[in-house]
């Protein structure tokens, strides 16, 4: 099949185009209103974008009255944002998080949970999420996009402090991925959890290697030995 996003239909029951960019991880979001009141809200239009510093970005677009989320009016206003890692555990509260309550709703009452400080930003951890970002609000791109719901602010944020639970790494100082089960989003109204990992690892040189890792400590020894200029494997 063919067609055309907004020009041609695509003749399905369901519309395709969320569901071919699949798993999306999830940007559990906390932020904090000049008001002082605690947000919470899920994005599956989440990524983190590079290692050197540590940036991520979320995308929302306007609610169906052509407003602009809570989140990104928060991050705005105060200059701060949190990432929670989203679980299969934690799935039901995900959900519960995603409605959209007035601004004046402490969202994590609202979904059952319990807040931890964090160190550099106001905003609360989710309690029970066991890897937390703080991050510093960097810049938002607005893409005016159609209808109501159709414009989309694409918030980009620096990573400050990372909070990771000791219980969620293995022996080796890994990230227990599969104890873990982060909640991904797929099409539709469906989820997965990330229950099965394996790994492949480019031939290259040592700094793409850590590169591929996210190391900048790794990037640059292996730069320093002149391990990034020749490539191969096994420099
Ligand atoms: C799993 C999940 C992922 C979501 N991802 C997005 C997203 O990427 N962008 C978006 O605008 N809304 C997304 N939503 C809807 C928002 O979570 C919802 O509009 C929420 O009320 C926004 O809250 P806020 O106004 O407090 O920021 C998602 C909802 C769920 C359940």
């Amino acid at each position: 099949m063919y067609y055309e996003p907004g020009k041609t239909a695509h003749g399905l029951r369901y519309d395709p185009f969320k569901s071919c960019v699949v798993p999306r991880p999830i940007g559990w979001i906390s932020t904090r209103s000049a008001a002082g009141i605690d947000n919470l809200a899920p994005y599956s239009q989440f990524q983190n974008l590079g290692f050197n510093p540590p940036m991520v970005m979320f995308s929302a677009n306007q609610t169906e009255r052509g407003l602009r989320k809570d989140s990104v009016v928060n991050a705005e206003a105060t200059g701060e944002f949190v990432w929670n890692m989203a679980t299969y555990e934690l799935r039901e509260a995900v959900n519960k998080s995603s409605e959209q309550v007035p601004p004046e709703v402490d969202e994590f009452a609202y979904a059952g949970l319990s807040k931890l400080p964090s160190r550099l930003v106001k905003p609360p951890r989710v309690a029970g999420s066991p890897v937390q970002f703080e991050c510093a609000y960097v810049q938002t791109v607005r893409l005016p996009g159609n209808g109501p719901m159709g414009t989309i602010d694409v918030v980009f944020g620096r990573v400050l402090a990372i909070h990771i639970d000791d219980d969620a790494l293995t022996p080796e100082g890994r990230l227990d991925i599969t104890r873990l089960q982060p909640l991904a989003r797929m099409g539709y109204y469906d989820y997965t959890a990330v229950r099965e990992v394996f790994t492949m690892r480019p031939e290259g040189s040592r700094a793409r290697a850590a590169g591929l890792e996210g190391s900048p400590d790794k990037v640059a020894a292996a730069l320093a030995q002149g391990h990034g200029l020749v490539d191969n494997s096994k420099d």
